[in-house]
């Protein structure tokens, strides 16, 4: 239903505009003054906000109309922080839309005076105690080729849940935040960002030593983030759910002002479900998975999630698939009261093998539920790389499983369901596409229960961030000469084992 909304939709603006004498072009990376890199993101109250971003090579002005069906109500609505700047060699422009009417599906378009158009359309969150979105990770591509792989990856998901509120992109969009790739993932990406809203992550990709990258291609809230140096932690409602972002390249990979901004915004909501999205994983079996920065989140992060009744915590980072148990201080909890952990597997094509040398010492298998390698072949030795968890063994291997993994969450009152799948990837000669289920869960809770605690600020001034960052990295030193040491010591056997029979690190 939604789909032919949307393919009507569009023969409608572009009949429109063609009236109107303008011409009309898809996202225009190959046309020097069209609009290209847009996104409709998550900003403020999802039922009547969204923000926008795009971007143009050249200093032309452009202009975003709303409409309502045919009718063009942009005059209706507040358009607020307009922004047009130039960065990094190209022209960025965002826009906060205010005064929408909740549980619409608008269109819109960005034009330009040269009469080039982009059109797109999103929904407004209607109130009620429903809400569905798709999760992907890492696409961290470089070529065209690679990100319309992810591409094919997300169409998948769009194509298995077309009513989805929104995207939610675990971070990791691009391998080294070059322009060159930020308008691969462009033209690989915007036709489907313009049919959806998106709530993006900032992965260790899109902001380490690309200063201000990430909060210059997106149009987010940032009057809460502790800082948008490396990225943005921001939060939102939708349906009966509250979503914080996180930003784990702070502070190597969270600071303590950070933390305490998600225990006041946790504390500040009284909707059903509290879920946390954010890049790197507490909870892994793959390659970063053995560095202080993220194990140091299962030591912070986890117990202000516990503190605060998260239900579910979303991440990317490590190209596998893994579910943990339900958690609570990091043993397994069998009323189903702690947190669920989801690493979301890679919606691209670089994908990481288990590393076991880090079971016993940084995770063990009972507190597992599924885990995906989303990955074929084999090395040297002949050890196949892809395998999978089943009643507790590694060594299972599906063909089928060899692709990108899409997420597909939803949640109707007090029941969250999160499948997860893998579009296989298309041998030569194949054109049929396969997807398979890889994981299946359901929370339940009884709705109505969640109390607000805090009604304070939830800000950090830079003078508070500055003054945090010695006891933030004490802490992480803490850690890390603490804890992560000796246990990596003890592991370093078994990891040396496995580089010389396995061939990986
Ligand atoms: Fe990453």
């Amino acid at each position: 239903m939604k789909k032919a909304f949307r393919r009507v939709l569009s023969v409608l603006l572009a009949a429109a505009l063609l009236c109107g004498g303008m011409m009309t072009a898809d996202a225009s990376y190959v046309d020097d003054s069209g609009a290209f890199r847009l996104s409709c993101t998550v900003n403020g109250d999802t039922a009547t906000e969204r923000g926008f971003c795009w971007y143009t090579k050249t200093d032309v002005p452009t202009a975003i109309r709303i409409f309502d069906g045919r009718a063009d109500v942009t005059d209706s609505l507040t358009l607020a922080d307009v922004t047009a700047q130039p960065w990094e060699g190209n022209f960025m422009h965002k826009v906060l839309v205010k005064g929408l009417t909740a549980g619409k599906e608008y269109g819109y378009t960005i034009e330009g005076d040269n009469g080039v158009a982009v059109t797109g359309t999103f929904r407004t969150d209607d109130g009620d105690d429903k809400v569905s979105f798709i999760g992907i990770a890492d696409v961290q591509a470089s070529s065209l080729e690679n990100f319309l792989k992810g591409a094919r990856t997300l169409n998948a998901g769009l194509e298995m849940n077309p009513d989805a509120d929104f995207v939610a992109n675990l971070g990791d969009f691009t391998n080294d935040s070059t322009n060159e790739e930020w308008d691969n993932y462009a033209e690989a990406f915007d036709s489907l960002n313009n049919a959806v809203t998106l709530a993006p992550i900032s992965g260790n990709h899109d902001g380490l030593g690309v200063w201000h990258w990430f909060e210059n291609m997106f149009c987010l809230d940032t009057s809460e983030s502790v800082q948008n140096l490396n990225g943005v932690n921001y939060s939102f409602d939708y349906g009966n759910a509250h979503f914080a972002v996180l930003n784990t390249n702070d502070a190597l990979s969270v600071s303590l002002m950070q933390l305490k901004w998600l225990y006041n915004d946790m504390r500040s909501t009284d909707k059903d479900w509290k879920i946390v999205f954010m890049h790197k994983s507490p909870y892994t079996l793959g390659k970063d998975g053995k560095w202080p920065d993220a194990l140091y989140l299962k030591e912070t992060l986890t117990r202000v999630c516990e503190l605060t009744g998260v239900d579910l915590v979303m991440s990317g980072h490590d190209h596998q698939y893994l579910r943990t148990k339900s958690l609570k201080n990091n043993r397994v909890v069998e009323d189903g009261k702690g947190v669920t952990y989801v690493l979301s597997g890679t919606a691209g094509s670089k994908r990481y093998e288990v590393r076991d040398f880090m079971l016993g010492h940084f995770l063990t298998l009972d507190k597992l539920a599924a885990l995906t390698v989303q990955k074929g072949g084999e090395n040297d030795l002949g050890i196949p790389h892809q395998c999978y968890l089943e009643d507790g063994t590694l060594d299972h291997y599906d063909p089928n499983r060899i692709g990108g993994v899409f997420n597909n969450v939803t949640i109707d009152g007090g029941t969250l369901t999160l499948k997860s799948y893998v579009i296989k990837d298309l041998e030569e000669g194949e054109t049929e596409d396969v997807i398979t289920e890889i994981d299946s869960f359901t929370l339940t809770k009884e709705t109505g229960k969640n109390k607000a605690t805090y009604s304070g600020e939830n800000k950090t001034s830079a003078f508070e961030y500055a003054l945090g960052l010695l006891p933030s990295g004490l802490c992480l030193a803490i850690y890390t000469f603490g804890n992560w040491f000796p246990r990596f010591l003890c592991m370093l056997p078994k990891l040396i084992v496995t580089v010389v029979t396995k061939d990986i690190f």
